[in-house]
């Protein structure tokens, strides 16, 4: 039977000198097989597989899953208002099992011996990769050349030139780059020390918020916590992901500059776009802020955090997810309304919220006439709610006596 390893390949430098060095039967398969997940990243799809055949590659092959990609892990992220650390969007964390579960699936299809990816041992890509190929091919031999030899970026485009693979990255441009869908991550070069400020040329989602047009407003509709129009305009949620990184990023809405910690321990300096991630969950947030019980909202700050970090560190296909997913789902049941944004040079502002679920009662919160608060009420709540400040305050005063 013939040997077979499937690559999660991006079309770009190193996985394609992964495919070429594992045809060189370093790792003796007989087939390697490239597979490209569309999970909504710009990408040529004729170039890539031209660099993938060049490279060696038995096949390429393309499997799409960009709208499983919104309507799953992006409508997930939104409802769970998702934020690593306060501040980032999730976007390479969300995308990694999405494509490493079409790879470990292709691979049981073909009955492949390995699957493959291109992270290397410092980061958290390969924790989320590893953990979502066990989970859909038991016992799975997973091959990490990155890991297994170190190569600089020099190195690499070397090697390509030398396989007769078409290179485009050249030395002037030394960043790492992921991107989907939901954004963009970008790593390394001048990157590194962390007092540099970010050049602009790694940008292609946003644009300098310095150069904004002037403001304008979008109202996002939402249903059950997803959203699904965009002034009025009903859209798939792939659809209106693009619409909104679009809208907001001529703002440069969602560019975060910032230090974070890895699952492995180490900190890294991270600059991301996500306009529509920032948009879509300041927009969502709104939302729930007049719809949910404070108890609600309380208990569902926690887990948001619990369920960002289980997601960060490649834990997607976990029981755990799962059962935090239930919860947000219950809450999010009457998550139903519109909310106004005002799209500004840096910022998506909330400047309107509206729903037929409402708890908000202007007749309660009001400071004006027709107002119907039990206000004789309130100074029965504080007696009783000050019972026990005043006995500890009580107690105090006796101590210091003595
Ligand atoms: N640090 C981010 C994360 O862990 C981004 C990793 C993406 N990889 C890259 N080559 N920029 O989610």
């Amino acid at each position: 039977m013939s040997r077979i390893a499937v690559v999660a390949y991006s079309g770009g430098l190193d996985t394609s000198c992964i495919v070429a060095w594992l045809k060189e039967d370093r790792y003796g398969f007989d087939e390697v097989i490239a597979v490209i997940v569309d999970v909504g990243q710009e990408f040529d799809l004729e170039e890539s597989v031209t660099r993938g055949k060049a490279a060696g590659a038995d096949d390429v092959v393309l499997i799409d899953r960009k709208h499983a990609f919104a309507n799953d892990q992006c409508a997930k992220a939104i409802k769970t208002n998702a934020l690593y650390e306060g501040k980032y969007p999730l976007v390479s964390a969300l995308s990694r099992p999405v494509i490493a579960q079409a790879v470990a699936e292709l691979a049981l299809e073909l009955g492949a011996e390995a699957v493959v990816h291109g992270c290397t041992g410092k980061g958290n890509d390969q924790l989320r990769f590893e953990l979502a190929f066990k989970a859909h091919y038991p016992g799975v031999r997973v091959i990490a050349p990155l890991r297994d030899k170190i190569w600089t970026r020099d190195e690499e485009i070397e090697y390509a030139i030398a396989k007769g693979i078409p290179v485009v990255q050249t030395k002037a441009s030394p960043f790492s780059i992921d991107e989907n869908l939901f954004g963009r991550a970008i790593e390394a070069g001048v990157l590194e020390d962390p007092w540099n400020a970010p050049p602009p040329e790694p940008y292609a989602m946003t644009s300098d918020p310095l150069s904004a047009p002037a403001p304008v407003e979008v109202i996002v509709g939402f249903e059950c916590g997803v959203p699904v129009s965009l002034d009025g305009e009903e859209l798939p949620l792939a659809g209106l992901i693009a619409s909104m990184n679009r809208l907001a990023g001529a703002y440069g809405i969602g560019r975060i500059d910032m230090i974070e910690n890895r699952a492995i321990g180490i900190k890294s300096r991270e600059v991301y776009e996500s306009p529509a991630g920032i948009a879509l969950i300041v927009a969502h947030s709104a939302l729930e802020d007049v719809v949910l019980t404070k108890d609600e909202a309380r208990i569902k700050r926690g887990l948001e955090q619990r369920w960002t970090e289980l997601v960060y560190e490649g834990l997607w296909f976990s029981p755990a997810r799962e059962a935090i997913d239930a919860f947000v789902d219950k809450t999010q049941e009457l998550v139903t309304g519109e909310v106004r944004l005002s799209l500004q040079p840096n910022a998506a502002v909330v400047t309107g919220r509206r729903s037929e679920n409402m708890l908000y009662a202007e007749k309660l919160a009001s400071y004006g006439t027709g107002e119907t608060f039990p206000h004789e009420a309130a100074e029965g709540y504080i007696r009783i709610s000050s019972l026990e400040t005043e006995l500890t305050a009580a107690r105090s005063r006796a101590q210091s006596r003595v």
